[in-house]
């Protein structure tokens, strides 16, 4: 049967937005972040294998964003808690200084697609104000961990909003990372201008809960023996705040 042209086309615009920010995530934005790892979109809740979000990824947008100035931010929203099913969120990472491209590249993603892309450039060669550090779920509830990725237009903003930024990720605690507070601290409220995420989910089974010493915990209390480990996965640096992570 023929498709008239112009339902043709109203098919693909349908379809045209791929990524977007998770259901219910504040700031919302319904506009395509591209994040590739390794010429893989992982997009709009895409399942990526844990192994291949170990490195940052790069960033584009299909329209050419019209800023000088932008941020990332990644924010893990599936932390678990002692009292599940209550999540915590946790910021994975934020750079600053990242600058749109005037010209679209062509990126060969996996399975041969290439899309047209007008990436995010360090060309300032910005330090990141979180490294990123990839996902890492443990064996707890939920094992499937949604990792948020906003963009955020801070063209021709002052030293004093960038400096909000910084130090929000320092003085917060990275665990309960609100971005949408964030944001109005820093006066960047209504500037997310492109979102995204995608999924790593831990095989599981899920395992016991940390032991609790002080009482008893929200889940069942009782630890086995390879519970602490599983749910252990090291230490890492956050601006000020060295925490023990237990759920990445
Ligand atoms: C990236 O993808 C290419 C092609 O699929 C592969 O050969 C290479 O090993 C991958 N690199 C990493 C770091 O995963
Ligand atoms: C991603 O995670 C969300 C929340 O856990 C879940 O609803 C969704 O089905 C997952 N998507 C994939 C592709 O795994
Ligand atoms: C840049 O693009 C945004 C989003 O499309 C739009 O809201 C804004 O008005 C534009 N700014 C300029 C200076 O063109
Ligand atoms: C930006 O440049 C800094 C300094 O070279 C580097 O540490 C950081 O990883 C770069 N960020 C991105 C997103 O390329
Ligand atoms: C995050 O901050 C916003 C704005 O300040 C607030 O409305 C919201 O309740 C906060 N969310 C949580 C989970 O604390
Ligand atoms: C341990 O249990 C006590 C008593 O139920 C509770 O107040 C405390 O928040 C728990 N600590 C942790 C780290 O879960
Ligand atoms: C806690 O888990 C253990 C081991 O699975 C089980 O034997 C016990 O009945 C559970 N206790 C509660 C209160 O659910």
């Amino acid at each position: 049967m023929m498709v008239p042209r112009s339902l043709a086309a109203l098919v693909v615009a349908a379809t045209a937005s791929l990524a977007a920010t998770p259901a219910g995530f504040e700031p919302a934005s319904t506009t395509d972040l591209y994040v590739l790892f390794n010429g893989t979109a992982a997009l709009n809740g895409q399942a990526m294998p844990r192994l291949s979000t170990t490195t940052q990824p790069m960033l584009g947008t299909t329209t050419r964003l019209n800023g000088s100035s932008y941020a990332v931010l990644m924010i893990d929203i599936d932390i678990p808690t002692n009292t599940p099913p209550e999540t915590n969120t946790l910021l994975h990472w934020m750079q600053t200084g990242l600058t749109p491209a005037t010209t679209a590249t062509n990126i060969m993603t996996s399975g041969g697609r290439a899309i047209q892309l007008f990436l995010l450039e360090n060309r300032t060669q910005t330090e990141p104000v979180v490294t990123y550090f990839g996902p890492n779920p443990p064996a707890r509830t939920p094992l499937s961990h949604r990792y948020t990725q906003i963009l955020v237009d801070t063209s021709g903003v002052t030293a004093q909003s960038i400096n909000g930024l910084q130090s929000a990720a320092g003085t917060r605690p990275a665990i309960g990372f609100n971005a949408s507070a964030v944001l109005e601290d820093a006066n960047l409220a209504n500037k997310v201008v492109a979102g995204n995420f995608f999924n790593v989910t831990n095989p599981g089974p899920v395992m016991g809960v940390a032991t609790n010493t002080t009482g008893t915990t929200g889940n069942n209390n009782t630890v086995t023996a390879g519970a602490a480990r599983a749910g252990t996965y090291g230490t890492v640096a956050l601006g000020a705040v060295a925490i023990s992570a237990l759920f990445l």
